[in-house]
């Protein structure tokens, strides 16, 4: 269960949005242009259960967050959803998933301040005895050039989700 945003926590202007989040309903997020750069020779990592509820995460996705190590343990991973990605991506990371593939792509997340930041993440599945038991990121600084490029084609791929759907089941 992902709480609204707070307007408290957001303090630059700011639009309001409404996800459809899978299996969760919707979340009311509140998004400010403001970029936060990637940290230069960091990692940001971070694990989830089968179902993508976070159980691990490093100090680095701590910070880039904007959330306490607290409010992100056991909260479902679509805590970091921006409204500008598309469902696209993310059905093709858990298709990826499922099918014992690995999952690489750019991501922009939405921070608890509404801000953002890009990644480019690497998902893998974590397996034990046999059995996938959760899945793990570890996300590095994207290049600026690839940034650009992922912004173009998910804003295509996004209205392209909105004119098949105007209001989204997910
Ligand atoms: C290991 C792992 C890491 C993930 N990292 C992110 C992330 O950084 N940002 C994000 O928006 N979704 C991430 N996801 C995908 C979310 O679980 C979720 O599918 C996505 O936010 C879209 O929300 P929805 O599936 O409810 O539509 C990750 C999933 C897994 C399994």
């Amino acid at each position: 269960m992902l709480h609204d945003m707070n307007p408290v926590d957001v303090p630059m202007p700011y639009r309001e949005a409404t996800l459809n989040l899978y299996g969760l309903g919707t979340r009311k997020v509140l998004v400010s242009d403001h970029e936060v750069p990637y940290p230069d020779g960091r990692l940001i990592v971070s694990t989830t259960d089968t179902r993508g509820v976070i159980t691990h995460c490093n100090s680095s996705f701590v910070e880039m967050s904007g959330y306490t190590r607290e409010e992100l343990i056991g909260a479902e991973h679509s805590i970091l959803r921006h409204p500008d990605m598309p469902a696209a991506a993310f059905e093709e990371l858990w298709n990826d998933l499922r099918a014992d593939r690995i999952w690489r792509g750019y991501v922009k997340n939405l921070r608890k301040d509404g801000a953002c930041y890009w990644v480019y993440a690497t998902v893998i599945q974590n397996v034990r005895y046999g059995e996938v038991v959760g899945y793990s990121s570890v996300r590095r600084k994207p290049s600026r050039r690839k940034v650009e490029e992922a912004a173009r084609r998910y804003e295509q791929l996004l209205a392209e989700e909105k004119a098949r759907c105007p209001t989204p089941i997910r």
